[in-house]
């Protein structure tokens, strides 16, 4: 009788504590949302670049403002990509700490951006060093997104997005990268269990080195790419490339069928893999430096764009008010053909 009563007590309280673990797992669940739809939230954005990526913010000529939040949000852009380089605002010895001055300076920007309703997608930018010798940064690498990890883990989940690294390249290989996401996105998951957590592959984010990922067995993640070709005309006489970028100056893009079908056919390579492999594609980089005409710049980022949007892909054009500029901080304006290129809803106006 006494153990009966016993048994009877355990079923029900075991019951009871099933029935709560899964409702709450299932509450989770419910909660969070699926990389699916984070992808279409977060639409057309726009990089805040050369601001915090650069070597001390306002070296690259972008101090961020707080209008420069109200303005992307009143234009029409649904997110914000945010580069940071964390690198150096960082100690060189472990515990690697970050400047926590540094850190407060992020943590305005993304609260700039979530007072005006835009996503924000924070990532790491320009870690130099640690492309020339990954060996030799790993520890330190882990070590910053530890502490980004903890700063920014009572952001929204609906909202914030972190990004393990910006176009890993240079000494950075393929099983390298898979290697180290997984350890960093295993630290990450932590704090964030249901974060959305961006990737992309080596070689600059480039299409041609999706089939190099390989992820880990995990449902919140978006795969990134980014997306400049044809180079030439991207890139003409961009400093940073090169001195043989000055020789492609006058390159022009009409959109012609040819120059569609290059772009449809590249994009199409990246939706196979996307299908393939069941991860939704945030394209977090497009567009064409200042030194290319402005017609070809328009009707470039208005394909690049349409042709995202048409394959499913979310996308952030490459910048703000800097050399790619959307832009002008001087006259305080919008470069118009650009802005409609990007914003459709604007054009007219
Ligand atoms: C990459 C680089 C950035 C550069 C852009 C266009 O994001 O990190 O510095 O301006 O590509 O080349």
């Amino acid at each position: 009788m006494h153990s009966t009563n016993f048994m009877a007590k355990f079923c029900f309280v075991t019951g009871f504590l099933l029935v709560m673990t899964i409702g709450q797992g299932y509450l989770q669940t419910a909660l969070a949302v699926t990389a699916i739809q984070y992808n279409q939230n977060l639409g057309t954005g726009i990089n805040l670049g050369n601001a915090l990526d650069a070597p001390k913010e306002g070296e690259w000529g972008v101090t961020l403002e707080a209008d420069y939040f109200r303005l992307i949000k009143e234009a029409g852009f649904s997110h914000v990509r945010l580069p940071v380089r964390w690198s150096s605002h960082a100690g060189l010895q472990a515990p690697y700490r970050i400047d926590p001055v540094f850190t407060e300076r992020v943590r305005w920007a993304i609260k700039q951006a979530r007072q005006n309703n835009l996503r924000v997608v924070l990532n790491m930018h320009h870690y130099e060093e640690f492309e020339v010798d990954p060996d030799a940064h790993r520890e330190r690498f882990l070590a910053l997104w530890k502490q980004i990890s903890e700063e920014f883990k009572n952001e929204s989940i609906d909202q914030v997005a972190f990004e393990i690294y910006n176009e890993p390249a240079k000494k950075i290989r393929a099983a390298f990268w898979n290697q180290l996401f997984a350890e960093a996105l295993a630290m990450v998951r932590k704090n964030n269990r249901d974060r959305i957590i961006v990737v992309g592959p080596v070689q600059w984010n480039s299409v041609t080195a999706l089939d190099t990922l390989q992820l880990p067995d995990d449902k919140n993640l978006l795969v990134t790419i980014h997306y400049y070709e044809p180079f030439h005309f991207t890139h003409q006489g961009a400093e940073w490339v090169g001195a043989e970028s000055k020789n492609w100056l006058g390159t022009t893009w009409s959109g012609s069928a040819e120059q569609i079908a290059a772009l449809k056919s590249d994009f199409d390579k990246a939706q196979k893999w996307a299908d393939a492999h069941q991860r939704p594609i945030y394209l977090g980089e497009f567009g064409a430096y200042s030194k290319a005409d402005m017609p070809s710049r328009a009707k470039y980022t208005q394909a690049v764009r349409e042709n995202a949007a048409q394959h499913g892909f979310s996308a952030a054009y490459w910048e703000f008010c800097s050399g790619f500029g959307a832009y002008n901080p001087v006259i305080h304006s919008w470069r118009k053909a650009i802005r409609d290129a990007l914003i459709p809803t604007k054009a007219g106006h």
